[in-house]
């Protein structure tokens, strides 16, 4: 017999298990399909997670090694315990997957295991259960991207999975792929030893991040010891009696030169992950990408059908998977809800961080809209000077007619937490003057973004 519900839900990552949540809360009878042996999907099993709790283990243990005799902590030169570092790691993930069981108790949300299959809009197949229901919500996130020719074996070529699971640290880690998870990554084994060389197709690190960011970020990562190859890009990957050669040349063409390396991550970005979903059979549209195409309110072009997170267009991030789910279950529980893609956030969590929301320069000169910036070091910010974490600043572009703050850039310890300032001002429409008459603590580095707006029209007080 079929089970009816209200809502079911393909897929339990971020955008999924939010979307369950707010439904059931909303008094919606839902059910969510998830093939994983564990709920949280990519964010919390192998994305945000995990990498987060690796790269807090390995500051921590490169801080102990550099920064402690400094502040008079005379500590022994720190060993690693790789396998222990890997338990605190599982340990993270295990403690939030089972969160969100809990909380899917709490909401009387039913956990249906093994993989969903739309039969038909209002019909889902998962092993032996035919699930009815009045909607459906494609939830199913992205997978890694594939180097054309190069097998992922997760041992010696290893995508970001691989590299949070390495069994010992490798003398050389060749990194395909200058963006996030090539950086954050790079930053955790770096840390713990390795040599790392990232070779990126594009002239530049991060796309799409403020070029004065990019600059001042890849100086900061050389000298941590990142090596660059930019312009470059990978021709072949042989694995050899020992470790892997990838052959390299310049991006526009030129000779090819062989690298060396114990490991190589593949990191050239996710694509939309739709595969065994049954999309054809039920008719839903996807682009040429492979996302699956919704419009304003996250319907698809078949009625009863939705679709949010990394399956859609849009940035790959899970905050922008949970609101698009929250915002999804109020309005299929017959309220109102949206989305504000002008304001999301955008976090690399390596050190110092990179934090950003909304425009950067070089979007504004291309959309030729006049704005003035403020800058602040925080070289001049008291509690950056009293830690000793002074590198990076925080930058606030604002319209020159209107003040109204557009966008705003930081890079510097604990930039990932100062963002969130930003995020409430430009939510709340503010105007550069706005934040700058605003009362922050002292000592804080979060006094260095109202310096920035301070400067936007006027002077910094501490410059
Ligand atoms: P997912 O989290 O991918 O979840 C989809 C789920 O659907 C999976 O569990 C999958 O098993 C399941 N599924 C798929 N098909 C089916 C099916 N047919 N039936 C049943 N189940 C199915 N984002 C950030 O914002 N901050 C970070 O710090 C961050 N760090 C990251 C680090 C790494 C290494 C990676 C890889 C990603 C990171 N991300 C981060 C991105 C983030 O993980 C994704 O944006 C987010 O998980 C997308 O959420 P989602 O719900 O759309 O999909
Ligand atoms: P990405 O899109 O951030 O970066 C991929 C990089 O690879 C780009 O710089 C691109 O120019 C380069 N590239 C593409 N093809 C190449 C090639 N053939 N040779 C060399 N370089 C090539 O993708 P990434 O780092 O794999 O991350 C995937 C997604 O996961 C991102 O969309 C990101 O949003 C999300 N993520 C978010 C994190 C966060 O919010 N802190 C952390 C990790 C991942």
């Amino acid at each position: 017999m079929a089970d009816a519900f209200d809502l079911v839900v393909i897929g339990a990552g971020p955008g999924g298990y939010e979307c369950a949540i707010k439904a059931a809360q909303l008094g919606l009878r839902v059910a969510v399909i998830e093939k994983r042996d564990r709920l949280g999907g990519t964010c919390l099993n192998v994305g945000c997670i995990p990498s987060k709790a690796m790269l807090h283990a390995s500051e921590l243990f490169h801080e102990a090694g550099t920064s402690f005799e400094d502040m008079g902590i005379e500590v022994p030169k720190p060993k690693l315990n790789l396998q222990q570092m890997l338990a605190f790691k599982d340990e993270a993930i295990d403690g939030n997957t089972k969160g969100i069981e809990f909380l899917f108790k709490k909401n009387k949300i039913e956990w249906v295991k093994g993989e969903g299959q739309i039969e038909a809009p209002g019909k889902v197949k998962a092993g032996d259960r035919t699930l009815e229901t009045k909607s459906i919500v494609i939830a199913t996130g992205s997978d890694v991207a594939k180097l054309p020719g190069v097998e992922i074996d997760e041992k010696t070529v290893v995508s970001s999975t691989g590299a949070l699971e390495l069994g010992k640290v490798p003398g050389k880690l060749l990194v395909v792929g200058g963006g996030v998870i090539g950086l954050e990554l790079g930053s955790v084994w770096g840390r713990l030893g390795a040599e790392v060389t990232v070779v990126e197709f594009l002239d530049n690190i991060l796309p799409g991040t403020d070029g004065e960011v990019v600059k001042n970020f890849t100086r900061t990562l050389k000298k941590q010891g990142f090596s660059f190859r930019l312009g470059t890009k990978v021709t072949k990957v042989e694995k050899a009696k020992s470790g892997v050669k990838v052959t390299v040349e310049p991006a526009k063409g030129g000779e090819a030169e062989i690298l060396d390396a114990d490991i190589v991550l593949v990191a050239i970005g996710r694509v939309a992950y739709t595969q065994g979903l049954g999309l054809d059979k039920a008719g839903v549209k996807t682009d040429k990408r492979g996302r699956v195409e919704v419009d304003a309110s996250f319907k698809t072009n078949v009625d009863g059908i939705y679709a949010i997170g990394d399956v859609i267009a849009g940035p790959m991030l899970a905050h922008k998977a949970m609101e698009e789910g929250v915002a999804l279950a109020e309005r299929l529980a017959g309220h109102y809800g949206a989305v504000n893609y002008d304001v999301i956030p955008g976090v690399v969590y390596t050190s110092p961080e990179v934090a950003s929301v909304g425009k950067t320069e070089e979007q504004l000169k291309e959309a030729g809209i006049d704005y003035n910036a403020g800058k602040f070091p925080f070289t001049a910010n008291g509690r950056a000077k009293a830690n000793k974490t002074t590198e990076g600043f925080v930058k606030i572009l604002a319209d020159k007619k209107t003040d109204r703050v557009l966008g705003v850039h930081i890079i510097g310890v604990g930039a990932g937490e100062l963002i969130a300032q930003a995020v409430v001002a430009m939510e709340l429409s503010s105007s550069s003057e706005d934040i700058a008459r605003m009362c922050i603590a002292h000592p804080t580095m979060s006094e260095a973004v109202k310096e920035a707006a301070l400067a936007v029209t006027g002077s910094p007080i501490h410059m």
